[in-house]
């Protein structure tokens, strides 16, 4: 059976997939560990990406190289952008942008240059099973079910998902980058660090992938603190619940 990949950037963000996976194997390679297994009795393999978009693209090139996978889903946290993307939401993408790509005036702000457009949408049938998911996990634990003590599982966003090598940090830099990006049409509802690297391999390579992000911050003065308490409480739940759900569908 083809193998599923289980992308995130952190350790916190894949320790709860590690501990159910099924007769584990590590494998070590490209300066990263690998963990073939199962879950689910599907054959997976988990990988920890680290933070950027360069280190996504390098582990997404050595899943579909070396581990000649079927498919990759990124699963990990993100700040919100869109007003009602809160703390605790769950975004899964529809496609992403590179909001750090700039090579105007030569290309179009945020286009890939010689690919001839800015966002690369995800692949609908996947997705279609990562929202699914999310929303049965939504159903199961209740909109307000405390999964930490203080952040309880909100609400499930489909949308557009950008990404740049940079934390974004203060309110300001939020709303520009925001609205920035609304100049050219595009409609961001989080911020992280990874996706837009792994969606841009994925189309070379002609491989599926899907994105589900938890929101920890709000990528305002805040995001700071609050994304190194959601990280340590609560990320690897959402992910197990909701990756979980999705390989049973
Ligand atoms: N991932 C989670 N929060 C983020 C933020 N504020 N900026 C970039 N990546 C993030």
């Amino acid at each position: 059976m083809s193998r599923t990949a289980i992308l995130s950037a952190l350790t916190e963000e894949q320790h709860g997939l590690l501990a159910l996976l099924q007769r584990p194997q590590k494998i070590s390679h490209a300066g990263r560990d690998f963990w073939l297994g199962e879950l689910l009795g599907k054959p997976v393999v988990l990988a920890l990406s680290r933070i950027g978009k360069v280190a996504a693209a390098t582990t997404a090139a050595a899943l579909i190289e070396q581990f000649g996978v079927a498919r990759i889903v990124f699963t990990g946290v993100a700040g919100g952008l869109a007003p009602g993307v809160q703390v605790g939401d769950v975004v899964v993408a529809s496609g992403f942008v590179q909001h750090d790509m700039d090579a105007s005036p030569i290309f179009p702000r945020y286009e890939l240059p010689l690919y001839g457009r800015s966002l690369i949408a995800c692949d609908a049938a996947l997705t279609a099973l990562l929202f699914e998911a999310a929303e049965a996990y939504l159903a199961r634990t209740g909109v307000g079910f405390n999964v930490s003590s203080s952040v309880p599982v909100q609400r499930v966003h489909h949308g557009l998902i950008v990404s740049g090598d940079r934390f974004v940090s203060a309110a300001g830099e939020s709303a520009a980058l925001r609205s920035a990006l609304q100049s050219a049409g595009h409609e961001a509802l989080a911020v992280e660090m990874e996706g837009a690297a792994v969606a841009q391999v994925c189309l070379d390579y002609g491989v599926p992938f899907a994105a589900v992000r938890t929101i920890s911050d709000r990528a305002d003065d805040q995001a700071h603190g609050d994304f190194a308490l959601f990280v340590q409480t609560v990320a690897g739940r959402y992910t197990d619940h909701i990756v979980h759900g999705f390989l049973d569908k």
